[in-house]
């Protein structure tokens, strides 16, 4: 059985103990040379970002070769360590790790996924040198999309109500820790492990085609004129929220009554939830947290 989970402090970050119970095999995970690394702060786009490399490595679904699986199944969350649904025959449920599915895997490249902060990431990604996709969304649309998540989604602790939520936000106690260390750190490794490859979330909405062209240049792949048209279609928002390999519809840690997994998907909708004194005193944070000048998101002045 799922349950909403404590804030727990584990070595100086904020999580929950489904993101800590197989700490050990994390830390200890043997990586391969070919592994695609996908790695977020919650809800910048990583799911969006995770079926684009499933479909650009192992293709679209089609009648003579269909493809089974939701997208957990298909690009792992790595640090997940999950109970099951429960047996009909009894007996406790069967727990999913992240790090033993991934050992099972016999596909190449495998694709990850992690919100893991950089400090946290197993040496053996780095000494594998392999190649790490890192996906930035600006920090007040991230904390609207959280909220909501938090909202929904059974095995996160309980949100409590929008302006507390912010301000925890603002003192990074989210599970997954701080959303400036997160993005400013990851931002910062790029300086010196030249296999990372730093998106925007905000340029994938302007220009899903352009983003996907840089994609497949950082992953050395050539897609024909046809897959790519049919690659963007599958991953526009509209034709995802319909899609069962993604839109969490029926996972039953998902109240999506409350709110949808697939939301809005916009740039923006920050302005729908800020008072304007909210947006002050955040802006005002900001600019003390986010020091380096190198690090834009698109459309900042
Ligand atoms: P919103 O809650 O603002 O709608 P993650 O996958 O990292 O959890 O991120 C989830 C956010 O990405 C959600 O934001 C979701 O709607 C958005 N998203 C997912 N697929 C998208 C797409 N195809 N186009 C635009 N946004 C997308």
């Amino acid at each position: 059985m799922v349950s909403r989970p404590e804030l727990i402090e584990f070595q100086g970050e904020w999580t929950t103990h489904y993101f800590r119970d197989n700490w050990e095999n994390i830390q200890n995970f043997k990586a391969r040379p070919d592994d695609v690394l996908i790695v977020t702060y919650p809800k910048s786009g990583s799911t969006w970002v995770s079926y684009m490399l499933d479909l650009l490595y192992y293709g679209q679904s089609t009648p003579q070769s269909p493809r089974t699986g939701r997208l957990h199944e298909r690009v792992t969350v790595f640090e997940m360590c999950f109970p099951g649904p429960q047996p009909e025959s009894g007996g406790p449920p069967p727990v999913y790790r992240g790090t033993e599915q991934l050992d099972n895997l016999v596909t190449s490249p495998r694709l990850i996924r992690t919100h893991l902060p950089v400090r946290f990431l197993p040496k053996s990604f780095w000494e594998q040198n392999c190649r790490i996709i890192y996906v930035a969304r600006n920090a007040k649309d991230s904390v609207v999309s959280y909220f909501h998540f938090d909202r929904m989604s059974l095995v996160q602790p309980e949100p409590g109500d929008w302006n507390s939520y912010l301000h925890r936000f603002m003192e990074g106690k989210m599970v997954h820790g701080s959303w400036y260390d997160h993005v400013s750190s990851w931002w910062e490794k790029k300086t010196t492990y030249s296999n990372l490859h730093f998106m925007f979330y905000e340029d994938l909405v302007e220009d899903t085609g352009r983003e996907i062209d840089k994609l497949c240049s950082f992953l050395g792949l050539s897609p024909s004129v046809e897959e790519m048209e049919g690659l963007k279609g599958t991953v526009e928002f509209d034709s995802m929220k319909q899609d069962m390999v993604v839109n969490q519809v029926g996972f039953p840690w998902m109240d999506t009554k409350i709110s949808s997994f697939m939301r809005k998907g916009k740039v923006g909708d920050w302005k729908n939830h800020f008072t304007v004194a909210q947006n002050e005193e955040f802006e005002e944070d900001y600019k003390k947290k986010m020091k380096n000048p190198t690090l834009k998101f698109p459309n900042e002045p």
